[in-house]
């Protein structure tokens, strides 16, 4: 059934992480960002993280985003992009912010299966769309398949790019590339990662799309 998730009043601004809590989850980033549960099921709102924009602010605006299958009224600043909306008011802290400038890809969502740079697109655009993020695409216990191919490649090291590189990955499925490694390569050339872990990022999408 379909939810329906109001922006939090802007009283509301107290810290939702103790530095504890915090420390405790930073050091299990990597490995974390891949196989870790709570990447992967939609997160509560953060009441914290609603002031970019709240009612009453000047020039903010309603929309309603539906994200993940579930529906997320907001009131934000109209100049609010995706990437920042997806991680500091809806609080899906999956998709990253490496670059904030389009070139790295690690804020690759999808938008109407498409995949996009969230952080060259701005929230506003997107009423009524369908947005994915890393959150969206598998479950703990249901991995999606590429998922399941990064672990057993051992496609990643550090991890912050690997959410970017799988949410590319599941939307190449779908686009008309070649069979070849190279195509791959070509495929996600707007994926960078700092770790070089390629080889084993196109070994787990070949072997996804060999088996799809
Ligand atoms: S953060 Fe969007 S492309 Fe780098
Ligand atoms: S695994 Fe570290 S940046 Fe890609």
């Amino acid at each position: 059934m379909k939810k329906s998730i109001e922006s939090p009043e802007p009283a509301s601004r107290e810290p939702r992480l103790s530095r504890r809590a915090f420390l405790a989850s930073a050091g299990t980033v990597g490995v974390a960002t891949v196989i870790n549960p709570n990447n992967l099921v939609a997160q509560p709102m953060n009441p914290a993280a609603a002031s970019v924009a709240t009612d009453g602010a000047e020039g903010a605006v309603s929309m309603t985003l539906r994200i993940n299958g579930n529906e997320h009224r907001l009131r934000l600043d109209p100049r609010t992009t995706l990437l920042d909306c997806l991680r500091e008011n809806v609080v899906l802290t999956g998709t990253k912010k490496g670059c904030d400038h389009g070139q790295c890809g690690a804020c690759t969502v999808h938008v109407n299966g498409r995949r996009v740079n969230s952080c060259l697109s701005l929230a506003v655009m997107h009423a009524g769309e369908e947005i994915t993020t890393i959150e969206g695409i598998g479950q703990p216990g249901a991995l999606h398949p590429m998922q399941s191919a990064f672990v057993a490649h051992d496609a990643y090291q550090c991890g912050y790019c690997t959410c970017g590189q799988i949410m590319s990955a599941v939307a190449l499925l779908k686009e008309p590339w070649g069979p070849k490694d190279d195509d791959v390569r070509e495929a996600m050339s707007g994926n960078i990662c700092r770790c070089g872990a390629y080889p084993n990022i196109v070994a787990a999408i070949q072997q996804v799309r060999g088996k799809s």
